[in-house]
């Protein structure tokens, strides 16, 4: 089951740090990792890493604060985030290999540079008024091999282009947000997908924030969730 666990990802998408401990507090030993997101760090700055794992060293953190900037500046926050120890953080693979490049570079030996591909709430017609001429589909595709080529650790994608991408880099771990088990809520998510279905079609990890943050009781949530996880990894 630990290895279930260990793919589960929880997105603390919460204004403060109290809420933020609060619900970490209810999901450690349901879950892998803690995701924080622009809406915790830009309230509440580095000392809430430090303070998360220091409560619970045997999680991981994930800082996913999505940067896209010039390379030497993406390349010192990146130095910065390293220095606290997190597990993971994003940037956008569309900032170019060079960017993706210069974050390798300066990313610690146990902290892996993700790349976000397209995020999961545009969909063909938002990537059309971005000016793109190539949907998602195309899109995550190119910038997959980007992040290969620079030496990222692994790629965020929705789960509907798992399958696409399994020709492109098969080392990169592959980061799934959007996952909605059946029948819930899917919300501002666009490409949206269940967790037996991500896992079975090659997601290595899963994001998941309102279907547990919202629930009820957020453990019963994480740990129903790991269950389908469990079942859908391969023997
Ligand atoms: O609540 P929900 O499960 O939709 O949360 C998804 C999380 O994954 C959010 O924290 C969001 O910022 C993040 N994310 C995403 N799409 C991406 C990358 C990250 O939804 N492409």
């Amino acid at each position: 089951m630990s290895a279930a666990r260990s793919r589960l990802i929880v997105a603390l998408d919460v204004p403060d740090g109290e809420s933020a401990l609060a619900l970490a507090g209810r999901l450690a030993g349901h879950v892998g990792m803690l995701k924080i997101g622009l809406e915790l760090f830009v309230a509440e700055g580095p000392g809430i890493v430090r303070e998360l794992r220091r409560r619970h060293p045997e999680l991981d953190v994930f800082l996913d604060l999505k940067l896209h900037d010039i390379p030497n500046t993406m390349a010192g926050a990146i130095r910065s985030a390293s220095s606290l120890g997190v597990r993971f953080i994003t940037v956008h693979a569309g900032s170019g290999i060079a960017h993706l490049r210069a974050c390798v570079e300066q990313a610690g030996d146990s902290t892996g540079i993700l790349a976000v591909t397209v995020l999961t709430s545009q969909d063909e017609q938002a990537c059309r008024e971005a000016g793109h001429t190539r949907g998602p589909a195309e899109l995550v595709k190119i910038r997959a091999q980007a992040a290969a080529q620079a030496g990222c650790a692994g790629l965020v994608c929705s789960g509907q282009e798992l399958e696409s991408l399994a020709d492109v880099a098969p080392g990169l771990f592959r980061v799934v947000p959007g996952i909605r088990p059946a029948g819930a809520d899917v919300g501002d998510q666009k490409r949206v997908m269940t967790p037996a279905n991500a896992i079975a079609a090659g997601a290595t990890h899963l994001v998941v924030g309102r279907p547990i943050r919202s629930a009820s009781d957020p453990a019963a949530a994480a740990t129903g969730i790991v269950n389908e996880i469990a079942l859908a990894l391969p023997n």
